[in-house]
């Protein structure tokens, strides 16, 4: 529920806008108070009066309104809500506040709150595919900004693909996580060290060949970003992913599970250790030390392979385990009791389980929807951006370690 909670919507100018009606309504609905923002281009496909009816609210419009700057300024206007929402959010708010710019109320809005800010894109596929818009995208989730969505689907525009705005439930969805989520700052990790892996590792078979599981390493990026906001000293242990190391953190880069287990075992003792490192599970015996070469009518040459080291459920047994060791469980079927029996079998304290099926969505996308397994049971968390399931996962961490020393 979001009773009391006030909520700064931008709506920006779309074929989508008119869900903003919808969305108003439904935040309301939910006891949240609904401050609306259009912009120019908003006034296209929404009027204000529609907007100002459903929100019950004036409609802010314009920078230079003295009456509004009278009654609240632009920054008080910004920073007094507890979430700031941008929905439909364009391509171009997106590039605007990617780049810093402030040329009219909403992006002067984004630009001068501290407030968390939820953005939810809705464009033509090619925009959403374009390498600035992506550039866009990696900058605003560097600066902090969630995202929730694009969905994927027919477009008004007459093509398919990723680009529609959310449907207005999931955007709801993702205001109560993204609310629930905001760190509190009733517990902190000041003082802490924590280890965390992430990326996949690379097994060598010769020189320029591996194996590897499929990982960005977006995840662990994620909860090392958080852990490291929330206060703790952090360990990031990180095979070769696609994605750079949280600022803040020590990193050391290994390639190998090998290298992993030992990188791991040297940072100890700590204070907790979260294991979101996509493990290869095996190793090929012997690597060639020099190219493997295609010799005709040879055929395939045959590997032999040997297992890797757990290196969650060694840590989990290691004489200095940490207090709380969490491993993440990518699961593509009956996720929850998969991921309850690898808490037990592997013998740590907590499982983030990650439905990696197709339809889960969570390979190489920026939402992931898991469901955290402890002791007393399993607790589903809504669908959320990684960063909001890390910073989440920093505040839990937090809790269960107040008051130990
Ligand atoms: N993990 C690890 N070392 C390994 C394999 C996995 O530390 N050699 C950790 C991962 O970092 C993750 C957890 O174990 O936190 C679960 O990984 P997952 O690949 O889901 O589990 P597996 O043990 O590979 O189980 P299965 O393949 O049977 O699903």
């Amino acid at each position: 529920m979001l009773e009391g909670k006030r909520i700064l919507l931008i709506i920006g100018g779309g074929i989508a806008a008119f869900k903003a009606l919808d969305l108003i309504r439904r935040l309301r609905d939910r006891g949240a108070r609904v401050v609306p923002v259009l912009t120019s281009a908003a006034e296209e496909f929404v009027t204000p009066l529609s907007v100002s009816a459903l929100a019950a609210e004036a409609v802010y419009r314009d920078l230079f309104d003295l009456t509004n700057e009278a009654e609240m300024g632009h920054i008080e206007l910004s920073r007094s809500a507890d979430l700031i929402l941008v929905a439909p959010g364009t391509a171009n708010l997106m590039a605007k506040m990617a780049g810093g710019h402030a040329d009219d109320l909403a992006t002067t809005l984004l630009l001068a709150t501290d407030t968390q800010v939820l953005f939810a894109p809705a464009m033509n596929v090619r925009m959403w595919d374009h390498p600035a818009t992506r550039r866009n995208r990696a900058q605003l989730e560097a600066d902090g900004i969630l995202f929730v969505g694009p969905d994927e689907g027919p477009m008004a525009c007459g093509e398919f693909g990723e680009g529609r705005l959310s449907e207005v439930p999931r955007i709801v969805e993702a205001v109560e996580a993204a609310l629930d989520a905001t760190p509190s700052g009733a517990a902190s990790l000041k003082g802490r060290h924590v280890i965390v892996t992430s990326g996949p590792t690379h097994e060598p078979i010769d020189p320029v060949r591996y194996i590897a599981n499929r990982s960005s390493g977006a995840q662990g990026v994620a909860v090392g970003k958080a852990l490291a906001e929330a206060g703790a000293r952090v360990t990031f242990v990180t095979g070769p992913a696609d994605v750079a190391p949280p600022p803040g953190v020590e990193v050391v880069r290994v390639r190998t599970a090998l290298e992993m287990e030992a990188a791991v075992m040297a940072a100890l003792p700590a204070d907790a250790a979260v294991m979101a490192a996509a493990v290869a599970d095996w190793r090929v015996r012997a690597p060639a030390t020099g190219k493997m070469k295609k010799t005709a009518g040879q055929g395939a040459p045959a590997l032999d392979f040997v297992e890797n080291p757990d290196i969650l459920a060694r840590l989990s047994q290691h004489a200095e385990r940490p207090p709380l060791v969490v491993g993440f469980a990518a699961e593509t079927e009956t996720v929850v009791e998969h991921a309850t029996a690898k808490r037990t079998r592997k013998g740590c304290d907590w499982i983030v389980a990650n439905d990696v099926s197709e339809a889960g969505g969570a390979m190489g996308g920026s939402d992931n929807e898991v469901t955290l397994i402890t002791g007393s049971g399993a607790e589903p968390w809504p669908r959320m951006s990684k960063d909001a399931v890390a910073r989440r996962l920093a505040e839990r961490l937090a809790e269960a370690l107040e008051g130990t020393s």
